[in-house]
């Protein structure tokens, strides 16, 4: 799904769903870090106004969905607490840092950008995950089946952008080669003795 080349191992929605505090705070802190990258981004390229606009917009989204996580913590009396060490986005970028890089102009945007959609679409799978486990009188279905749309919105936005960028055919490649390392992360985590843990990427 959405440029994916692994699934998530099939136990992790049932861990999950049976730490939901665990996860919501995990989350809360996912939409914080989406924010707060696309305006790391946004701050490094303030000579293109159109691509900042846009990030500026993807990072209001993601604060309003981290408010929104925020607000559910608050309701059932869970302290957010410190983010919780993301093994898979550090990952991710470590191994992408070790690619070839790009022969563009652009190619750390172009990588950034990427990294940040498969990030979004990996979400996007757990969500869909989650609210799948969750069933139809689940509180939070109705949150989750929200959010997963967003995020794979995000996930085509970001690819939009790396195709502005730098083209489409550019992208195809490079996309090909991130999603088979991120594939590979996620499967190296789900056969770890600490696999399948309640959060949204680990
Ligand atoms: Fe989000
Ligand atoms: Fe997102």
């Amino acid at each position: 799904m959405l440029g994916l080349l692994a699934a998530t191992d099939a136990r992790w929605a049932t861990v999950a769903l049976a730490d939901l505090d665990e996860v919501l705070r995990d989350h809360a802190h996912c939409e914080m870090k989406a924010a707060v990258h696309a305006m790391s981004l946004a701050a490094r390229h303030p000579d293109d106004l159109g691509l900042v606009r846009k990030l500026v917009a993807l990072a209001q989204e993601e604060l309003a969905h981290f408010d929104r996580v925020v607000v559910l913590l608050a309701s059932r009396g869970v302290a957010l607490g410190p983010p919780p060490i993301d093994a898979y986005a550090a990952s991710l970028r470590a191994e992408a840092a070790k690619l070839p890089h790009l022969p563009i102009a652009q190619a750390k945007l172009v990588d950034r950008l990427l990294v940040a959609a498969l990030i979004e679409a990996r979400s996007c799978e757990r969500f869909k995950l989650l609210a799948s486990e969750m069933g139809e009188k689940h509180p939070l279905q109705g949150f989750y089946t929200e959010l997963l749309a967003a995020e794979a919105r995000h996930y085509r936005e970001l690819i939009e952008l790396a195709m502005e960028a730098s083209g489409e055919q550019v992208v195809t490649a490079r996309l090909g080669l991130l999603a088979a390392l991120e594939a590979n992360i996620v499967r190296a985590m789900a056969s770890a003795p600490e696999s399948t843990r309640a959060t949204i990427h680990g």
